[in-house]
């Protein structure tokens, strides 16, 4: 499909149409990349008030290095998968170290960080700082299978990796809001159940939906 006019409408419908979340209020590269760390693995409605209250507590990234680890995980509580603030500790104490606590905005550098896989760095870096790398989760995933009727298995590796490179391929400059309109489309249009493709603002793109086959999408793997 067209890119450059599928990655205007889909911005457009973003700037006109996103929620207001408190991750969106901030530029401060640190904010960013705890709330994707909250988000990779839990729900938006559930992180707020856990973000909320993280950034009060620990308002910098200095902050959150030098902080109490039995404290951090006490804060934690009710969000699941510890490992991920233990590495996020980890991670920001070596910018700290390394980096004079500057978040570093060189992917290269960035992915080297303890926690730092593809979705984290792609999506801190396209946040915080526009670089033109992709965020692929759960929800992109649906959305792709669905506009390029991709029958392929989301679940795999290699699959996703596809994916992250057909998404990188014409990567609009806005690249933090290109992403953030992806993941917004498939939690709040492009739904796994319910999908609202009546008033999908890219739904004259959407190949699946062409062939009116977008519960179908993306493939079950059959067992
Ligand atoms: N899910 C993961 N990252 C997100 C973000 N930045 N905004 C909304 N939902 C998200």
């Amino acid at each position: 499909f067209k890119r450059p006019i599928f990655n205007n409408t889909l911005l457009n419908w973003y700037h006109a149409n996103k929620r207001e979340l408190p991750w969106r209020e901030t530029s401060d590269p640190f904010k960013i990349w705890l709330s994707e760390v909250m988000l990779q693995q839990t729900q938006v409605i559930t992180v707020i008030p856990y973000y909320e209250k993280f950034i009060t507590k620990y308002e910098s990234l200095d902050a959150l290095a030098d902080a109490d680890e039995q404290a951090l995980l006490k804060d934690w509580e009710g969000l699941g998968y510890y490992n991920r603030i233990r590495n996020f500790q980890h991670a920001v104490q070596e910018v700290q170290e390394k980096y004079d606590s500057k978040v570093p905005d060189c992917p290269e550098e960035f992915f080297k960080l303890k926690g730092v896989g593809p979705y984290i760095g792609g999506a801190v870096q396209s946040i915080a700082f526009n670089n033109a790398l992709a965020a692929v989760d759960g929800n992109v995933l649906r959305v792709m299978s669905r506009l390029n009727r991709d029958g392929r298995d989301m679940t795999k590796a290699s699959v996703q990796k596809d994916v992250k490179h057909f998404i990188e391929k014409d990567m609009p400059l806005e690249a933090g809001d290109f992403n953030q309109a992806l993941m917004e489309l498939g939690a709040t249009i492009c739904t796994p159940r319910t999908p609202k493709c009546v008033i999908c603002p890219v739904k004259d793109h959407c190949e699946a939906l062409k062939a009116n086959e977008v519960m179908q999408y993306p493939l079950k793997k059959k067992k």
